[in-house]
């Protein structure tokens, strides 16, 4: 082989390697790297028993009762409710593929839900801040103040938010989905995070309970009490009981 044919050989060579791990890098920080939570601390995890599939309740039973509610007892929920919440809202449904209860732009999934917990609200379960693992179905235990007072000073004193055993908070990184769409995955974002509203509104009343979707309050305030990663926006503040 003559030098020149060497060289050109080489110089080929450089550019595939080049443009083989651009490529593989895009690939990693766009779709998988963004996918990835750390969260800062965690103090233990709480296996979710598995959700029940089959129920008493129509869909179209759900939909016709569908009502936001915003009082409520002093029942606590149990553990299965809080399964089959965060299930509604964000469980794998098709595990093969990871795929969620609720539909996602390109599978981008940008959507992370958390759960303020009151003292003595779920059987089972110590009151303070908890984070969804959808891929485990379990959740992680990352704050053991109980948020529910704070979190009602947020959202403009609302106070159900106060009055709630539970007030599930649904987070959205945008750039899960922007990095893929550009700009017009914000609005797909905030499309994912209605569809997650509503499965949840249709499970509580298929399980008995009562809720509301919050979207006045404080961003940054909401932000700094759950002390959410900066790239992690809150959406939407859930308070939900056993109707009063
Ligand atoms: C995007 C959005 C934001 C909302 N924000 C609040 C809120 O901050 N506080 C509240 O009490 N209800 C809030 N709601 C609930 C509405 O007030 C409620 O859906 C409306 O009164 C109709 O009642 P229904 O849900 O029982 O059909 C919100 C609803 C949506 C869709």
């Amino acid at each position: 082989m003559n030098n020149r044919v060497f060289k050109r050989k080489k110089a080929v060579a450089v550019i595939l390697a080049v443009v083989v791990s651009a490529v593989a890098v895009t690939v990693y920080l766009t779709w998988l790297k963004p996918n990835e939570f750390e969260p800062t601390e965690v103090y233990g995890s709480v296996e979710l028993p598995s959700p029940e599939t089959t129920g008493t309740v129509s869909v179209e039973e759900a939909i016709q009762r569908r009502r936001s509610i915003r009082s409520y007892t002093d029942e606590p929920l149990s553990l299965q409710d809080i399964s089959q919440l965060m299930w509604a809202a964000q469980g794998i449904t098709d595990p093969a593929r990871k795929f969620r209860a609720t539909p996602s732009a390109g599978a981008t999934y940008p959507l992370e839900l958390y759960v303020v917990v009151g003292n003595n609200c779920v059987t089972a379960l110590s009151g303070g801040l908890y984070r969804y693992d959808p891929s485990e179905h379990r959740l992680e235990y990352i704050f053991k103040d109980d948020l529910r007072s704070s979190v009602a000073e947020a959202a403009l004193g609302q106070s159900w938010v106060r009055e709630a055993p539970i007030n599930i908070v649904i987070a959205a990184v945008y750039e899960r989905t922007t990095n893929r769409y550009g700009e017009r995955g914000i609005r797909y974002v905030h499309m994912e995070a209605g569809h997650v509203g509503q499965n949840l509104y249709l499970q509580a009343v298929a399980r008995g309970l009562g809720m509301v979707v919050v979207g006045a309050f404080h961003d940054d305030q909401v932000q700094g009490l759950l002390q959410l990663p900066t790239d992690q926006k809150p959406l939407y503040i859930i308070p939900i009981g056993h109707p009063k």
